[in-house]
């Protein structure tokens, strides 16, 4: 859930088009899967379990979203485009809203609030085990979003925790993964995404550390 406070070097530069739809078409784009859910199941198309199936959907868009937030540096360390940066935030924030609807509605329809059940399912059963971890891990990454929280936290150490997201994701691709029974080709896609993006920040943050070690040693 990276904010938008960046280092001046990542910032857009002046003169360049001020794209205003981007963040309303995010907005809307990402409110598809509610309304197609809230669609399905005025229409009572929801099929024989809507209480899993909404879970699904919901949990789904959590997790796409997430990825989504976190491939923004990415896109920036490879293909030099700053426009991800000015959406990464909004897109963290969804992934939560959708997670926190996610996790409000296996407590209140599929769990019926009974706190007591909801603990013994926390506690016995891994794919929720990692979902709740998952969904922990979120909440202070969405608290600490704003501008504000930058500028109190400073950028070194905000960013440090803003580092979480990652493994709030793997966890959701873990919850995921123990989720499914027999077709894991979809959460280990999920992994395999986080893994590349992963990747592509430590390979491209040591090739540069290198550049200017060497560029200080000439
Ligand atoms: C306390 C936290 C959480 C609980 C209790 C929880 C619970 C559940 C349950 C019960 C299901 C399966 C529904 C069914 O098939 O019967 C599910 C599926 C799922 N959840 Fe969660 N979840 C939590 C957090 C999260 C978070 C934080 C994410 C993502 C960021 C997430 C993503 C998913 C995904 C991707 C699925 C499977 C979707 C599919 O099969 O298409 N969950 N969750």
């Amino acid at each position: 859930m990276e904010g938008t406070a960046e280092p001046a070097s990542t910032r857009r530069p002046l003169g360049r088009p001020p794209l205003p739809w981007l963040k309303p078409g995010v907005v809307a784009g990402a409110a598809f899967p509610a309304a197609s859910l809230a669609l399905r199941a005025a229409s009572g198309t929801l099929g024989a379990n809507p209480i899993a199936e909404t879970l699904n959907q919901l949990g789904l868009a959590a997790l796409v979203l997430l990825v989504a937030s976190l491939a923004c540096t990415p896109a920036r360390l490879l293909f030099g485009w700053t426009w991800p940066l000015r959406i990464r935030r909004e897109l963290g924030l969804l992934a939560v809203a959708y997670a926190s609807i996610h996790v409000l509605v296996y407590v209140v329809l599929d769990q019926a609030a009974n706190l007591a059940a909801i603990a013994e399912d926390v506690a016995e059963r891994p794919f929720i085990t990692a979902g709740a971890a998952a969904f922990v891990l979120l909440l202070p990454l969405a608290y600490t979003s704003t501008n504000a929280s930058v500028r109190r936290l400073g950028f070194a150490r905000w960013q440090r925790l803003h580092r979480l997201a990652y493994a709030a994701a793997a966890l959701a691709a873990l919850h995921f993964l123990w989720r499914v029974k027999v077709d894991v080709t979809q959460p280990l896609l999920y992994a395999a995404i986080l893994a590349a993006l992963l990747a592509v920040r430590i390979i491209v943050r040591r090739s540069r550390r290198q550049g200017n070690t060497r560029a200080g040693e000439g």
